[in-house]
């Protein structure tokens, strides 16, 4: 049998997932861990850039492991790891740094947008991010990455540092590049009917894994709807469209189909319409946040969790930095 390709991704330990994580990143995660070699890992490095307070580190390390589990990553078939486990990361992290331009780091725009956020610390790291993740990568020699638009920038600066690398001292890395399952790229808009549902907005129309049954169905309800269509058939408003599009993550087909025949018929209530989605996500999201309450109870095995990660991830590693150390000529 032919070796599976290699996948890897990092996400940030920012705490709380919502929705838009769920569809948009994880159930690809969960799907990928069948089909590659997948490493998943926390970026507890990366968040010193912006958090050098480590107090709550560890409480959101567990928690964005948790969750992940919970959505269906397995960490029996994903290396599921944190970045701070595995030293070889920050030496390759210091190799990669000789062959990144100050002028290229500096012109990044989430060092950019970095700077303008926290103009009293413009930190070294910060501006060497993109080097940082391109370690994380290229450690597993990976050539499929799967992240959103906003990363794209930071694989095109990967796909340069590594081939400084590979002219300078040989091939020793594949060329990264974004991957994503193309048809899963669903939208998951935010409850308000602007924008898709994210951390720094509007809380109230963000769904998270973690909200109670009470909470789902207070921000459901409050979603903003009309007196409802005049014209049989006649075109959704884009808050309109919203409630349908997340009905259609979350309800089964005959119940759309119910709401779609009653939106083209002139009949359909909203009050009605919205008490079933936020059922329905109650059904979705009780699950998953129950699942991840009794793991983040068990430290022992979500430090069984991590070691195995992390011994999985090192293996990689060493392979991969006894390639770098003899291509650089580190043998003497
Ligand atoms: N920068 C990524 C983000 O903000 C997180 C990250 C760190 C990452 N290392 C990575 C993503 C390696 C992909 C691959 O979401």
């Amino acid at each position: 049998m032919s070796k599976k390709e290699i996948v890897m991704s990092g996400i940030r330990p920012t705490g709380f997932l919502h929705l838009g994580n769920y569809f948009g990143a994880i159930r690809n995660y969960v799907r990928m861990q069948d089909d590659f070699e997948c490493y998943f890992m926390v970026a507890d490095l990366h968040s010193l850039t912006t958090h050098p307070d480590t107090k709550e580190l560890k409480a959101n390390v567990h928690r964005v492991l948790a969750e992940n589990i919970a959505c269906g990553l397995d960490p029996e078939k994903a290396a599921l790891y944190c970045q701070s486990h595995v030293y070889e990361t920050s030496e390759l992290y210091l190799y990669l740094n000789m062959l990144a331009y100050k002028g290229e780091l500096e012109k990044t725009t989430t060092f950019k947008d970095k700077v303008r956020l926290q103009p009293e610390n413009v930190n070294a790291g910060l501006l060497t991010y993109p080097v940082l993740q391109t370690a994380d990568i290229v450690l597993h020699r990976a050539r499929y990455v799967p992240v959103g638009k906003d990363q794209e920038q930071h694989l095109e600066m990967a796909r340069n540092f590594v081939n400084r690398f590979n002219h300078r001292y040989g091939d020793v890395f594949p060329e990264p590049i974004a991957f994503n399952y193309n048809d899963e790229l669903v939208k998951v808009p935010s409850l308000d009917g602007s924008g898709k549902m994210s951390k720094s907005e509007n809380q109230l129309a963000t769904l998270y894994l973690a909200d109670d049954d009470e909470l789902i169905r207070k921000k459901v309800m409050k979603a903003k709807t009309d007196s409802g269509p005049i014209e049989p058939n006649s075109t959704k408003p884009d808050y309109i469209e919203n409630i349908f599009a997340l009905m259609k993550l979350v309800s089964s087909p005959d119940t759309i189909k119910k709401f779609e025949d009653d939106y083209n018929n002139c009949v359909i209530r909203y009050g009605d319409m919205k008490k079933q989605l936020a059922e329905d996500m109650v059904m979705f999201i009780t699950p998953v946040r129950e699942k991840t309450n009794s793991i983040l109870q068990d430290e022992v095995y979500l430090k069984k969790v991590m070691d195995l990660g992390a011994e999985k991830a090192r293996a990689s590693a060493k392979a991969t930095m006894q390639l770098v150390r003899e291509a650089m000529g580190f043998n003497y």
